[in-house]
């Protein structure tokens, strides 16, 4: 007996310990935008009451093996006979209606804020998921690739959602909001308003094909005069063709498959592939996929893929001419 219930408290400190360690453990990392905040008080509000029915429901249940162990008793002699007891069954009914009350209307005061952007001073950026990548567009025409830029302090709104051709993905940094589906042909709208300058990773959250697990994502937050000028540099470096977007590009949309020498164990190795000098043959291949390649630019605008296809032209194949 000792045994059975030396093993049951280990379990139950080892469980708590995982739960208290932050990463990699349970606990959901520290919040760093409002709405974000009150996804993690949710969480530890909700956490009360399972925690509690967890240790009522396993104490009772080790309880119940120690008290009614069969002893001496022969497997054919019934125990004692109980029949109802309106005290106790009342309990379990009306316990279980207070706690979704408690659970319900602490979620309904705390949540809705997560759907109300607020509306002064935003910068608006659309959020599109690839495979496996996410593009964003600022509303001044300048593109990103897996990192998002943002100001400090201040509310960047996305609209979240997926080209007509691709799969569901889903946008989620755990430290600025909850997940949000990038579904084809829907826009799911959702914000944040991160409280200091860093950087936030997020991770696709919903599986979407082989490299679904690199399909990572980053909000680097700046201070706002950063931010503006990195907008309007990037804008002028885009519109000339001398800006990162090409490399930014490369690395999220082919080198996660690819790798310069197959190291994206997926897609042939690209180094000293003829085909990436030809500016038209590379466009095809991207709006149009090849066996296993889905069409990963299809709708790419021109300056995307010109930028990769100057980028390949230079760096890959520099070298070799
Ligand atoms: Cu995109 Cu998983």
């Amino acid at each position: 007996m000792s045994r059975v219930l030396a093993v049951v408290v280990l379990c139950a400190l080892a469980l708590s310990g995982a739960a208290f360690a932050g990463e990699p453990g349970f606990a959901p990392v520290e919040p760093a935008s409002p709405n974000a905040e009150g996804i993690n008080e949710s969480y530890y509000w909700v956490a009360i009451f399972t925690g509690a029915i967890f240790v009522l429901v396993q104490g009772t249940l080790v309880w119940f093996i120690v008290r009614y162990r069969a002893d001496r008793r022969t497997r054919e002699m019934d125990g004692a006979q109980v029949h109802g007891n309106t005290n106790l069954e009342l309990a379990w009914t009306v316990a279980p209606v207070l706690v979704l009350v408690a659970i319900g209307s602490f979620v309904f005061y705390k949540l809705p804020g997560i759907q109300d952007v607020p509306a002064a001073d935003r910068v608006e950026v659309s959020v599109k998921g690839y495979r496996y990548y996410w593009n964003y567009t600022y509303p001044n025409g300048v593109i990103a690739v897996d990192r998002l830029r943002a100001p400090v302090g201040q509310t960047t709104r996305l609209e979240v959602s997926a080209p007509d051709f691709e799969v569901i993905h889903s946008w989620w940094i755990p430290a600025l909001g909850g997940k949000f589906d990038a579904i084809p042909g829907v826009t799911n709208e959702t914000w944040f308003n991160p409280e200091a300058a860093g950087i936030y990773r997020g991770q696709c959250a919903e599986f979407c094909g082989t490299q679904h697990a690199v399909m990572r994502a980053e909000v680097e937050a700046m201070p706002r005069e950063d931010f503006d000028a990195w907008l309007a540099r990037e804008a002028d470096a885009q519109e000339a063709g001398t800006s990162d977007l090409g490399e930014e590009t490369f690395r999220g949309a082919c080198a996660k498959c690819h790798g310069l020498s197959g190291e994206g164990d997926i897609g042939p190795r690209l180094s000293g592939n003829q085909l990436l000098a030809d500016a038209d043959a590379v466009e095809q291949v991207i709006r149009d996929g090849r066996n296993q390649m889905p069409p990963v630019g299809k709708d790419w605008e021109e300056r995307q893929m010109t930028a990769l296809t100057d980028y390949l032209e230079e760096e890959l194949l520099g070298g070799q001419r």
